[in-house]
């Protein structure tokens, strides 16, 4: 399915964030691990998370879903080795947290995905769930299908992450949990949460504890956590609430800065720190963003966002030195560099982004997607396509019209469709049908506020 972004001037509204996809995803795998009935309002109805579910339910059916509600209902049955395989569609999460759930429940399964996902490195979470005891095949270059056998989980194992990922880490800590064994694992790179915060949440005995390298306990002490389960049995909750998602609000925020005119409010957007670095980088670069109705939910930091147009500046990452260790930062915006770049684009001055390995496996090489849109939109850049960029805006001029290929992947095609507005002729967005896996009512929201997306 292809999109064409028109040029539109006015961003104007209200409206409730769509659920977040991470959280999303991990409530289904600890509600369904729980195993008592439980409610989930909020819930992302989108492709992902319902990979997520089928999956689960192909293991033990007990996950009902009714729109943005879910019902999990304690299970009769125990876990059985299902008889197809598994599919989890583009979901490198759904998978990744999968592979850790089924391995340490002890059950066989073979996971597969579309063409995307099974070009996506596995390796990353099968070693270390092999160290952990776990049995799997790949295949020779690492990739999935991904078969699972029975294997037996150690206790208290040990784990330093060569990568900064949360998938990763959610992976190796879901197989610990299901094993009900206990693990330790060291992140210098801090990356997002949501798990743990969950387990914390359902009173599970886990412990985040910063690691520094001297005294001073300054910010170019600060190492990375050490983040240390022991198993103790979870307490059933029988609601959780999930908050809205960051990455999604990014592409609204965006739209609201680099629009002529119009305020833009978004409600209920989760603000947990490891995600929501993409604010202070915005308002360093001149954003009309602000916070208010700040309250937890869930375990998790929601506010509402409110947006205005800006003139923006360009930024490079070395500025947020004072506040955060630059080399913490991409972990927290991975997600949203792709819609950082759009705004980026429409400021004054270059953008400077390295670091960027990990955008380059994500559901695409969202790095070379990123620069191809640039060639056909006609924004200067230098990049090596592998790991940073730097790009010089456009001085808040409007942009040539263009053809770009999304590569299949969501966020590539929401960015660019959200540079349409700025554009003189529309953008054409080929590919769009992915948006579906994480936002699903994308162009009839943007429409409702101003913007001017056809098929
Ligand atoms: C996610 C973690 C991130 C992110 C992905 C969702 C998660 O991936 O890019 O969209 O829910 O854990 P990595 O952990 O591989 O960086």
């Amino acid at each position: 399915m292809n999109l064409k972004s028109f040029n539109s001037e006015l961003i104007k509204g209200s409206i409730v964030c769509p659920g977040d996809k991470s959280i999303s995803q991990r409530i289904l795998i600890l509600g369904w691990l729980l195993n008592k009935n439980i409610t989930i309002s909020g819930f992302l109805n989108a492709e992902d998370p319902l990979s997520t579910a089928n999956a689960l339910n192909q293991i033990s059916d007990s996950i009902e879903i009714n729109g943005n509600e879910v019902i999990i209902k304690e299970r009769t049955a125990e876990p059985k080795n299902p008889k197809n395989p598994i599919d989890l569609g583009n979901s490198g999460t759904g998978m990744r947290l999968m592979f850790g759930l089924i391995s340490g429940l002890g059950i066989e399964a073979t996971l597969i995905g579309d063409d995307s996902l099974s070009k996506r490195p596995m390796r990353r979470v099968a070693d270390p769930l092999k160290e952990m005891g776990a049995l799997n095949k790949l295949k020779i270059d690492g990739t999935p299908p991904i078969e699972i056998f029975k294997g037996k989980i150690i206790d208290d194992f040990v784990y330093e992450m060569p990568v900064a990922s949360a998938q990763v880490k959610s992976s190796i800590i879901l197989a610990a949990i299901a094993a009900k064994k206990g693990i330790t694992i060291i992140e210098e790179s801090p990356t997002r949460n949501h798990t743990e915060r969950m387990i914390e949440y359902f009173k599970g005995n886990i412990e985040i504890l910063p690691i520094w390298c001297d005294e001073s306990k300054s910010l170019n002490s600060f190492i990375g956590n050490k983040i240390v389960y022991k198993p103790r049995e979870l307490i059933s909750i029988e609601h959780y609430d999930v908050v809205g998602d960051f990455s999604s609000a990014s592409f609204l925020i965006v739209a609201g800065l680099i629009s002529k005119s119009g305020k833009l409010i978004i409600k209920n957007v989760g603000l947990n720190p490891s995600r929501s670095l993409l604010i202070k980088i915005l308002k360093s670069m001149g954003g009309n963003v602000s916070i208010s109705n700040k309250r937890m939910v869930s375990n998790e930091e929601v506010g509402d966002i409110t947006v205005s147009p800006s003139k923006l500046k360009g930024f490079n990452v070395s500025h947020l030195l004072g506040e955060v260790r630059a080399d913490h930062v991409i972990p927290n915006i991975i997600d949203e560099i792709p819609i950082l770049c759009i705004a980026a684009a429409f400021a004054e001055g270059s953008t400077i982004l390295g670091d960027l390995e990990e955008l380059t496996i994500k559901e695409s090489n969202r790095l070379a997607a990123i620069c191809d849109g640039f060639d056909a939109i006609g924004i200067k850049y230098f990049s090596d396509r592998k790991s940073s960029i730097k790009l010089y805006g456009n001085h808040n001029e409007d942009i040539n019209g263009a053809e770009i290929d999304s590569h299949g992947d969501h966020r590539i095609a929401m960015s660019f469709l959200i540079a349409g507005m700025r554009s003189k002729n529309g953008i054409t967005v080929k590919n769009c049908k992915n948006i579906e896996t994480s936002f699903p009512n994308f162009k009839d929201i943007m429409n409702s506020l101003g913007m001017n997306i056809n098929e």
